[in-house]
Parts: C-alpha cells; sequence; structure tokens
C-alpha cells in the first residue's frame, strides 16, 4: 500500500475548503461561534476541521470510507489483520480487549504491573485475574518487566487458561521477550493480548525491542500520543484474526468509544503512521543517537546512574530488554529523591521530565527532540550535582512495590457490594473495594477484591509521607473504602 496517503486527513482539509455551510455538530460551526480568546491563540484553522460523522469524512463507528482506509493502512504497516483508531487513549484500548476477549467469571492470566484501565475492564467483565507472581531482586533499581521464565512457568501451571495479558514496554522501556512468550502461549492454546503503551515506535527501528505485532501478539494497543506523532488521548488497537473474534472487538468499540470522536484526534494518527512509514528510521535513529548521547553524559556526572541495554540485559539474565529512548536516572548517590530532583529541574531549570518516582527521574526522547534539548538537561544535572551536599534528604520508601495480595473475590464482585470507609490504620484484614495505586507509574498496589494486609498498609503510609502522588483513597491520603463485612474467607 501507498503508506505515503493520508487518506483521512486530505479528506478533512478538502471538506473544510469547500466552505459548505453547516447546520451540524459542532456548534461552534468550523471557529465562527468559538471563543475569541481561543481563536486568537490558536488560529482559525484548527478548529475548520474540528469536524463531525459526515459522508466526506466517514464515521469511526461503522467506517466504510476514509477512516477504513486509514485504518488499513495502520494495518498494514504495523503487519496486523485489523487495526482501529482510538479516541480515549490506550486506557479505552486495554478496556476494549478485555470486554471483547473474556466472560464473567473467566480466568485471565495477568502480570501484576497492569495500568489501571486492564483492572477497570476487569469490573466491566467480571473476569478473574490470576496474578503472575512478580520477582524482584534482580538488582536493578527500578521495576524491570518480568522475566520470560516466569512468564513460561505460570502459563505452564494454568494450562486451563485460555487469555494471557502482558505489559511491555513498561513505563520505564523495559521489555520482554515477546516472541517467545507468544509462541509457548499459542502452543498451549492461549491468545496473548498486549499493553504496549509505551511501544507505538518499536516497529520503526531495527535498534529498538521487536513490537508486539511483530512479535506474533494477537492483540496489541498503542498509545500513539505518548511517544510518536498522535495528539493526547489517539492511539491504536491492532489485531490478527486468528485467536481474535474481530467483529466482537468492533462491536465492543462501537459501544465503549464515545459516538462524537474527534476527527483532529483521528488526523493526528493517519498522519502518525504516515510519517513512521516513511521517515520512522530516520527520525527514530536520531531520536537513538540523542538518546545515547545523553545517556553517555549522565553517566559520567557523579552520583548519578543511568542503566544502559547491555547492563539490563546482563541484570535481567537475558530476559528483559530495553528501549534505549527512555532514560532512567538514578539519583540515590545524591540522597535525595527523584521527586526533589524533579521539581528542582522544573523550577529552577525550566525542565519537566515524564515522571519521577523515590529514586529516579524518566525522560523520554523522542523525534520531536533536538540536541540543545538534551544539552540543556546534562548542564542542569551537571549543575544540581556540584551542590550535592545542600540538596535535601529522601524519606525512606521503596521505589519497587509489587504485592502478591489474596484475592478473595473478583474485582467486580468486590466494586458493586456494598462499602464502607475505614481509616488505613484500621483496614487489616479487610477487603479494598477501589483501585490503589501510586502515580506514576500507577500500578495498582491493591485492586478491588484483594485483602489488605499490614505491609500494604505500611507501604501505603510511607509513600502518602513522602508526598508521592496516591489514587483512590480519600483526600488526605488515610482512608480506604473496603468491602462492607469482611467478605468471603477463602
Ligand atoms: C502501561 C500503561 N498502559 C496504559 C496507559 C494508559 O494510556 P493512555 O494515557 O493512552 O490512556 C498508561 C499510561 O500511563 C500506561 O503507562
Amino acid at each position: 500500500m501507498d503508506q505515503n496517503r493520508t487518506p483521512l486527513f486530505d479528506a478533512m482539509v478538502s471538506l473544510a475548503e469547500s466552505r459548505k455551510v453547516s447546520f451540524h455538530t459542532p456548534g461552534h460551526k468550523s471557529g465562527k461561534g468559538i471563543s475569541t480568546r481561543f481563536r486568537k491563540y490558536v488560529g482559525p484553522r484548527v478548529f475548520s476541521i474540528d469536524l463531525t460523522c459526515l459522508d466526506e469524512v466517514d464515521s469511526l463507528q461503522k467506517p466504510r470510507g476514509v477512516i477504513k482506509e486509514a485504518q488499513e493502512l495502520a494495518a498494514d504497516i504495523y503487519g496486523a489483520d485489523h487495526s482501529y483508531f482510538l479516541v480515549n487513549g490506550t486506557s479505552g484500548g486495554n478496556q476494549a480487549m478485555i470486554v471483547s476477549s473474556l466472560s464473567p467469571g473467566e480466568p485471565v492470566l495477568v502480570t501484576r504491573n497492569v495500568h489501571k484501565s486492564v483492572i477497570s475492564g476487569m469490573i466491566m467483565t467480571g473476569c478473574q485475574p490470576v496474578f503472575i507472581p512478580f520477582k524482584l531482586g534482580h538488582g536493578a533499581s527500578f521495576p524491570l518487566n518480568y522475566g520470560t521464565q516466569d512468564i513460561l512457568e505460570s502459563i505452564e501451571k494454568h494450562p486451563y487458561i485460555r487469555t494471557l495479558y502482558l505489559t511491555s514496554p513498561n513505563y520505564y522501556g523495559v521489555t520482554v521477550d515477546l516472541e517467545k512468550v507468544a509462541d509457548a502461549a499459542h502452543a498451549h492454546g492461549m491468545r496473548v493480548l498486549l499493553d504496549e503503551a509505551h511501544g507505538p515506535h518499536l516497529h520503526f527501528h531495527p535498534e529498538l525491542p521487536s513490537s508486539g505485532m511483530a512479535a506474533g501478539i494477537d492483540l496489541s494497543v498503542q498509545s500513539t500520543h505518548k511517544i510518536i506523532g498522535g495528539m493526547t488521548q489517539a492511539s491504536m488497537l491492532h489485531a490478527k484474526k486468528e485467536r481474535i473474534d474481530i467483529d466482537r472487538l468492533s462491536t465492543v468499540l462501537r459501544y465503549l468509544q464515545t459516538t462524537s470522536p474527534s476527527y483532529i484526534l483521528m488526523a493526528s494518527l493517519d498522519l502518525a503512521r504516515m510519517q513512521m512509514a516513511t521517515e520512522g528510521v530516520k527520525l527514530l535513529g536520531r531520536a537513538l543517537e540523542l538518546a545515547r548521547w545523553a545517556r553517555m553524559k549522565i553517566r559520567e556526572i557523579p552520583g548519578l546512574k543511568c542503566a544502559n541495554r547491555t547492563e539490563i540485559h546482563a541484570i535481567s539474565g537475558g530476559e528483559n530488554d530495553l528501549d534505549e529512548t527512555k532514560l532512567t536516572i538514578d539519583v540515590r548517590g545524591w540522597g535525595v529523591s527523584g521527586y526533589h530532583v524533579s521539581q528542582r529541574l522544573n523550577l529552577e531549570f525550566g525542565i519537566q521530565v515524564e515522571m519521577a518516582d523515590i529514586d529516579h527521574v524518566l525522560i523520554i526522547v523522542s523525534i520531536g527532540d533536538h540536541r540543545g534539548d538534551l544539552e540543556r538537561l546534562v548542564s542542569a544535572l551537571t549543575a544540581l550535582s556540584g551542590e550535592k551536599p545542600h540538596l535535601g534528604s529522601r524519606t525512606p520508601v521503596p521505589s519497587m512495590v509489587f504485592f502478591d495480595n489474596l484475592l478473595r473475590m473478583t474485582p467486580r464482585e468486590a466494586f458493586f457490594s456494598p462499602h464502607e470507609t475505614v481509616s488505613l490504620e484500621e483496614s487489616a484484614g479487610r477487603v479494598a473495594a477501589d483501585i490503589i495505586t501510586v502515580y506514576p507509574p500507577g500500578v495498582p498496589l491493591l485492586v478491588p477484591g484483594e485483602e489488605i494486609t499490614p505491609p500494604v498498609i505500611d507501604t501505603l503510609q510511607r509513600f502518602r509521607d513522602s508526598g508521592a502522588t496516591m489514587d483512590g483513597l480519600d483526600m488526605t491520603n488515610r482512608f480506604i473504602q473496603v468491602v462492607s463485612g469482611n467478605g468471603p474467607k477463602t
């Protein structure tokens, strides 16, 4: 297929330029009714392509024209049988993958390092998660991903389960050997669903780890907006038809997605695909070069560490790989927290990082970065390192926390049971009713239906006291929703 084509964007421009009179939504009518301040700042053009489902620009709910063509071009380049444009991010894609693939009560083998949207998909369906135990102790300061061997062992142990759910890359760019896992799962009659939010670019450069579709994964969702040229919220879902019910998937997407999708978001997907297909190797090659240069310079700064691909290979025993465009800077040597460094970079140097955790700041290097941006980061870190003794101190909070909590009811049963609010201190032995995450990276410490234990309470209290952003507790981070009564004993 001709990957230079951008059928959706072209149709939008042509419709906008035809200057037809509009008696349809959106109510701002090509920007004529929009606030003057808004129009003055962004210019008039963007409003002329803020369109709705019209014959000329097709419908996401039932694509048969230019959206269908744009999605087919995406499927062609990613090696999928079907690709879908998503306007509610990878969160919506995770929910759609689960609702379309699993039934109430059906077990799903799933890694613990999932995004909370995976758990919300479980609440929607009532499926039964079977979490794969996560082994730490690789000697890395941040969570590597699951080891291939651990996943393969779990597949062997649960031969009756038909669906495996993985996340790769994780937030820190660490990937699983997807090809090995997909082969083993398929040999056991399982299909593999992948949250590839952080990997929409992997397909387009040979020096990046393999993409899900190239590795034979059955369903994969990617945040095009996080790493390449999609606008915020714009993601894609790719499917191979052999083990996936495509009709059911299309139906679920129609149910879960808005009936008024933003054409601007969808156009950004059409253009991001064209850009990657035609210039991806060059653009990503430059991003890789910048990231490698910055990593080298950061490693020379006293007190800082920044693991490279070889080290990730070595400490994971060859089981994990690294997307080198992610720089996880370990600041423990400075005796301060990642939150502290992130704040100083922002307030004093005008540098905003992707995220901080207790021990690190995480930098995403992408096709939008220039050498000067990375030089600015390196000199800011160098300046901070010079005043190291005065930087402050860190609260003792573990940076890696995954708990193998006892699941006393399914997330759906817990979510729909009567709830009550108790203080964290009083919650030991109760059943969690909400998803509790520490953000970033937003991995759930408690899933609805899990028993709350003293180590979880202690960790939540320590995160609270260190000023981490928490989700699922009350505004003061002191109270938690639990299932009324004690819930069933297992
Ligand atoms: C692993 C993972 N999956 C899914 C999401 C949600 O993606 P989106 O923001 O596109 O909805 C995130 C967001 O950070 C994520 O880290």
